[in-house]
């Protein structure tokens, strides 16, 4: 199984702490953003991972991380995305990388109280088709929401201003190979891009997505500011620390 994890993007939704710098290298407590979701897979017992990335900080990845020394690895793979073309024109990019193997994808910005080791086993043993993670949120308007009809999928909305319900799908995702014939068959949203919502709808069409809930809490540290801040709140729980407000 290969890993995927994207940290590319404007981060616009940060400005101006993305200004200068890539979304994913800013802090989440006491570790750059990206440290989480590679710390994820590799406790996932996903450890052979490509990191793609763009921009102008796109060498700081490679300065930071090296070849993945710090989490145990002997070595990361790297690709570098031209532009904004969404989250699964970016994966299109580990094409290669990935070849006939199942696929672990994860968004840079997204961070788990805990891995995904049962599920990503799960995958291992039969990778066919497609899965997502699914979660509740106060929010679910901000993400891709899931309506389900008891234990069954009915469809995945893309950011939907009367959410159905308050089950998202989180930005982890597993996939077989064929994945990128499905990319290959999309055609860009109204905001320009191929989103991943469209390539799980097509799994879903054809009876071959399933869905995993999560356990333990998840954020979305790229959402906002207010949400950037309380992924660092999180993070500094993990680590024993409760940050209080003196007054
Ligand atoms: C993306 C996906 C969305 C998903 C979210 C999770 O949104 O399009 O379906 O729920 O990631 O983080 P984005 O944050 O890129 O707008």
């Amino acid at each position: 199984m290969k890993g995927v994890i994207l940290a590319g993007g404007l981060g616009t939704r940060l400005y101006p702490l993305t200004k200068v710098t890539n979304k994913h290298l800013l802090p989440v407590y006491d570790k750059p953003m990206i440290y989480y979701p590679i710390q994820t897979l590799v406790d996932s017992g996903v450890t052979d991972i490509m990191i793609v990335t763009g921009g102008n900080n796109a060498g700081d990845f490679l300065r930071l991380l090296g070849s993945g020394k710090e989490f145990g690895l002997k070595h990361l793979n790297y690709a570098y995305q031209e532009g904004e073309g969404g989250i699964a024109e970016a994966l299109s990019l580990a094409e290669h990388f990935v070849g006939n193997d199942p696929v672990l994808l994860m968004l840079g910005d997204n961070f788990l109280e805990k891995p995904i080791t049962d599920a990503v086993r799960r995958f291992r043993e039969n990778p066919h088709g497609a899965v997502i993670f699914v979660t509740e949120v106060e929010h679910p308007e901000w993400y891709g929401v899931v309506e389900m009809d008891g234990d069954r999928v009915v469809r995945i909305i893309e950011k939907p201003k009367d959410p159905p319900s308050n089950l998202v799908a989180i930005g982890v995702y597993m996939y077989d190979s064929r994945v990128f014939d499905m990319i290959r068959q999309l055609k860009p949203s109204a905001r320009g891009e191929l989103e991943i919502t469209d390539v799980n709808n097509m799994y879903l069409e054809r009876g071959e997505l399933r869905c995993e809930r999560i356990e333990g809490w998840w954020a979305d540290a790229g959402e906002s500011i207010e949400m950037y801040l309380r992924a660092n709140l999180l993070a500094a729980r993990l680590n024993g620390v409760e940050i209080k407000l003196p007054f």
